[in-house]
C-alpha cells in the first residue's frame, strides 16, 4: 500500500513509479483526510509514504492523516519516500519520531531531487528550464536506485539533508507552518477567466467558484492552484508577481 500526497506531481509521479514497479496500489492522502477510512494492510505488505518535503519536513497533512491511521497488524516494512526541490533537512527524524509515537518503525527512507514548486517568498522560484529538465532526467536513475531498495526491503535511511539541516528544520520551519502557510494572502487578478481549473485541483477542496475563486482557510500551502492556471492569474500577497509556473506532467 502507497499512501502519497502530491500538490504539482512530481510525488504523484514517484508514488506511480513505486505502484508500477511493486505492483502495489495508490491511495491518497488527501482523500483519506477528507474522508478517513478503515484501511486494510495484510500481514506483510509494505506500507509506503510518497509526500513532498515543505518547509524542510513533511507536509502537516501528511502528519495528521499518519496519526489518525490504523491497521489490525503492525506494518512490517514502512518506508517513505519524499521529493524535495533541493534539500529535505531533518525530515527523515521527523518522520521516523512520527511513527514511532504510533508505535511502529519506519525502517527506510529516501529523498528525490526533483523540478521546485515553492514561490511564495522573495527569491524563491521555480528553477530555469534546464535545472528542471536536468532534474526530470537524474529522478529517472534516482528512482530506480529506490526501487531497488525498497524491492529488497533495504532498512536505513539515504536523504540529502542539505546545509544547516536542524537551523531549517527545527527552527525556521515552526515559524513557516505558524507564520508562512495562510491560504488568506491567495488572490486572483483581472486575467482570471472563471474556469474553475483551481477548484477542480484542489486536493482537499479548499477554493470555491463564487463570482471569481474563493480561498477557506484549510490550505495545505501545495500550491497546486496556483501553478495550474491556464492564465497565471492567481498571485500571493505580491509574492509571486514574475515568477514562473511548473506541473510534472
Ligand atoms: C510549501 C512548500 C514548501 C517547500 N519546501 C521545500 C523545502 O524545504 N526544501 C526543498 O528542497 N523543496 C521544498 N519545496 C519544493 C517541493 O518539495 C518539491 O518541488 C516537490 O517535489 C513538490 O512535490 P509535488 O509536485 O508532489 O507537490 C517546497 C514546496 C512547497 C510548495
Ligand atoms: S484557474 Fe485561474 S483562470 Fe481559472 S478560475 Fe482559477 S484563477 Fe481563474
Ligand atoms: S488552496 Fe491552493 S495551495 Fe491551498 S490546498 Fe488548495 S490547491 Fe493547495
Amino acid at each position: 500500500m502507497i499512501l502519497y500526497f502530491s500538490g504539482t506531481g512530481n510525488s504523484r509521479w514517484v508514488a506511480r513509479q513505486l505502484a508500477d514497479g511493486l505492483n502495489d496500489e495508490m491511495l491518497s492522502i488527501a482523500e483519506l483526510y477528507l474522508e478517513s477510512r478503515k484501511l486494510v494492510l495484510g500481514k506483510d505488505e509494505p506500507l509506503g509514504f510518497v509526500f513532498p518535503v515543505y518547509s524542510w519536513g513533511p507536509p502537516q497533512i501528511v502528519l495528521k492523516v499518519l496519526e489518525a491511521l490504523s491497521f489490525d497488524v503492525v506494518p512490517s516494512y514502512l518506508y517513505f519516500v519524499c521529493t524535495c526541490g533541493d534539500d529535505v533537512g531533518k525530515t527523515a527524524a521527523i518522520f521516523r519520531r512520527a511513527v514511532k509515537k504510533k508505535g511502529w518503525r519506519c525502517k527506510a527512507g529516501f529523498s528525490v531531487i526533483m523540478p521546485n514548486t515553492y514561490v511564495c517568498l522573495p527569491s524563491f522560484d521555480v528553477d530555469f528550464k534546464s535545472v528542471e529538465e536536468k532534474k526530470l532526467e537524474e529522478s529517472n536513475g534516482r528512482m530506480e536506485v529506490v526501487l531497488g531498495a525498497v524491492m529488497h526491503r533495504l532498512k536505513g535511511f539515504d536523504c540529502h539533508e542539505g546545509g544547516l539541516p536542524i537551523l531549517k528544520s527545527y527552527f525556521i520551519r515552526p515559524l513557516f507552518n505558524a507564520f508562512l502557510s495562510s491560504p488568506k494572502k491567495f488572490h486572483v487578478t483581472d486575467d482570471c477567466i472563471r474556469c474553475g481549473l483551481c477548484e477542480q485541483v484542489c486536493p482537499v477542496h479548499n477554493i470555491k467558484m463564487n463570482e471569481k475563486p474563493e480561498w477557506g482557510s484549510d490550505c495545505t500551502m501545495c500550491l497546486s492552484c496556483y501553478h495550474h492556471c491556464p492564465k497565471h492569474a492567481i498571485a500571493y500577497g505580491s509574492q509571486t508577481q514574475n515568477k514562473g509556473q511548473y506541473l510534472h506532467k
